[in-house]
């Protein structure tokens, strides 16, 4: 029996809407051992910080402005327009503050990933750090999931864990958290290079087995 290992690197496609820390990260492993080549940083606005790290890098970078569209459908085809011209076999959403259309999603339903700063199912949305310490939460952290039209909702393949500690304010939580982020988000793309994770039937598999939990790791 044969069995053919691709060598060929993961085409990653990010988008995003700000700093772009977690593309940064992305690109610096790929100039590493990640075995992925970034096709392309696309943003909804054109002052994303991100896209200069990128374009620094060489990565090809363009920016869709919503208002410049007739309607969140057009923006959204004009956008995975590009998405799909740059060869992206994954779409990481890193930052990108916009919830995608079910059309959208369901289109690119197995190719479309999320970081978000939470220990999903809790606190999807915005402003987890403040809303994790408000609930009195003994730990915090980050995941990565599947992107359904359910926001944050999607199935989750990888969690990291984050003690929060005594006096911990919104912003220190945060900062603690990014760089775990960054090791996070490596770690799932490589599973995807590596060609080990799918989703089936809205299920994530993992080297061909349906997991039963989200693969957790502790900062
Ligand atoms: C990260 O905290 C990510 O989890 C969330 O948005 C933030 C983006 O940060 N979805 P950056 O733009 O990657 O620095």
């Amino acid at each position: 029996m044969r069995v053919s290992v691709s060598t060929e690197r993961l085409r990653v496609a990010v988008l995003l809407s700000g700093r772009g820390s977690n593309l940064a990260a992305l690109i610096d492993a790929a100039a590493r051992d990640l075995p992925i080549e970034l096709v392309g940083a696309f943003a909804d606005r054109a002052d994303a910080l991100g896209l200069t790290r990128a374009a620094e890098a060489g990565v090809t970078t363009a920016s869709f402005d919503p208002r410049a569209y007739a309607d969140k459908a057009s923006f959204e085809a004009a956008l995975f327009a590009a998405v799909e011209a740059s060869g992206a076999e994954l779409v990481v959403l890193a930052g990108f503050m916009r919830v995608l259309s079910a059309a959208t999603v369901d289109r690119w339903r197995g190719r479309l990933i999320n970081i978000h700063p939470s220990l999903l199912p809790k606190f999807p949305g915005l402003h987890t750090h403040a809303r994790a310490l408000e609930a009195g939460e003994s730990e915090h952290g980050a995941s990565v999931h599947f992107v359904t039209p359910v926001l944050d909702g999607g199935p989750i393949l990888m969690q990291l864990n984050l003690p929060i500690q005594a006096g911990d304010t919104a912003d220190s939580l945060a900062q603690r958290l990014l760089p775990q982020e960054h090791r996070l988000l490596k770690a799932a793309v490589r599973m995807f290079a590596d060609r080990r994770v799918r989703l089936v039937n809205d299920r994530v598999e993992l080297d061909g087995k349906p997991l039963s939990m989200p693969i957790q790791i502790q900062a």
